[in-house]
């Protein structure tokens, strides 16, 4: 039978809502593969649905299961462990049954199963979470509606700063709710965001989803928090927010954007001329150039300071080794110790706050 467009549409923005936790995991698994502080890695696919769209995409479960088989079986001496949930049964049975196929596991992978509404697997993930110890935990949380997810849960989960959280979130929906009487769920949840306050009035979904950013900035101050915008035309788009208290994990989360869009890192386009249709497309100066000015303006910036506001703004490292290179060639700015190669401004994790001290490099950056 032929799909209709709305089939379609959904199973287009499925298949680049998992091709994002793919590239992810990806990039990160890797990082915690030869992470001596971690022994155990947890993820948690907590609406898990049925492994497999009936297009024959696979679904989160799947991506997953086939992901942590090759790195447990890559990093023999850490033990991962991954655990699905969906409230329906059937979806759980099905996606089992997607897995299974997938066998034979390494022993350091175990995978389990559960059917539990949300709130009763979160009580089960919070108490897990809250007490790790050589561990990390990675959680992707696909709801279809937007009530079943409070600012304060994310907050929650983040607390022993070892967890990190993918989450879906119906943004489309919730802004035509909240251009039309906003329902209480939904109120509520923005005016958390926005500090007990009353949520502006957006003019686009674009402007919707950059105040919700910045509403979690602001309620999670502790955390890094990325959006990644999956648009579908100038009036259509979905969102993926990411929320990790590590720097390192931030930075993953942004190449793995940055690779599926290569030109604002904001999100992917069905349709090449919204590639061009960027929101600073007109700006003079481009806003990473804006925060490093800023910055320099109230003084000198160290090397790892620009590194963290760089991630922390949601720009790659090499973003912004390209402003400074400029600045440099214009006579800008000056970097000390004298004598440091030109271009060289050692805007990366292990340089400023890896654990090995002696890679550290720094550097400080005058504005002239
Ligand atoms: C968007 S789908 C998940 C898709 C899946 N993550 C993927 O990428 O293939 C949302 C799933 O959440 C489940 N669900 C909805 N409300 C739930 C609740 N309160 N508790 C647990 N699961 C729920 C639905 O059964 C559905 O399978």
């Amino acid at each position: 039978m032929a799909l209709r467009d709305s089939q379609k549409d959904m199973f287009e923005h499925s298949a680049k809502k998992v091709e994002l936790l793919k590239h992810y995991l990806n990039e990160y698994l890797p990082v915690i593969g030869n992470d001596r502080y971690t022994d155990v890695v947890h993820c948690f696919d907590l609406f898990c649905g049925e492994g497999v769209y009936p297009n024959g995409g696979e679904g989160s479960p799947l991506i997953f299961a086939r992901l942590l088989r090759s790195w447990a079986i890559r990093c023999p001496e850490k033990k991962f462990v991954f655990h699905y949930n969906d409230k329906e049964e059937a979806k759980v049975a099905n996606a089992k049954k997607h897995i299974a196929a997938l066998s034979p596991f390494p022993p350091n992978l175990t995978i389990r199963d559960t059917v539990l509404p949300f709130d009763q697997i979160l009580q089960m993930v919070r108490h897990r979470v809250a007490d790790l110890g050589k561990e990390k935990a990675f959680l992707f949380i696909d709801p279809y509606g937007y009530k079943d997810i409070k600012p304060q849960i994310i907050r929650d989960l983040m607390k022993g700063g070892k967890t990190e959280v993918l989450l879906f979130l119906p943004t489309q929906q919730m802004f035509r709710f909240s251009n039309k009487g906003t329902p209480e769920a939904l109120s509520d949840f923005l005016e958390s965001l926005h500090g007990g306050h009353s949520f502006p009035a957006c003019q686009s979904i674009y402007e919707y989803v950059t105040y919700i950013v910045r509403g979690f900035r602001q309620f999670m101050p502790d955390s890094y928090v990325d959006s990644f915008t999956i648009r579908k035309d100038a009036h259509t788009a979905f969102c993926l927010f990411f929320f990790t208290s590590n720097l390192k994990g931030a930075e993953k989360m942004l190449e793995a954007k940055w690779k599926l869009d290569e030109i604002e890192g904001a999100g992917w386009s069905y349709e090449a001329s919204f590639a061009h249709d960027l929101l600073f497309k007109d700006a003079d100066t481009h806003p990473l150039q804006k925060l490093i000015e800023s910055r320099l303006h109230s003084g000198p910036q160290t090397n790892a300071a620009i590194y963290e506001a760089t991630v922390r703004a949601g720009y790659l490292t090499t973003h912004a080794v390209q402003v400074l290179s400029q600045m440099q060639k214009d006579g800008r700015i000056r970097v000390t110790p004298e004598g440091t190669r030109a271009n060289a401004f050692y805007l990366n994790y292990a340089a400023t706050y890896g654990a090995d001290t002696s890679k550290h490099h720094s550097i400080t950056i005058h504005l002239i």
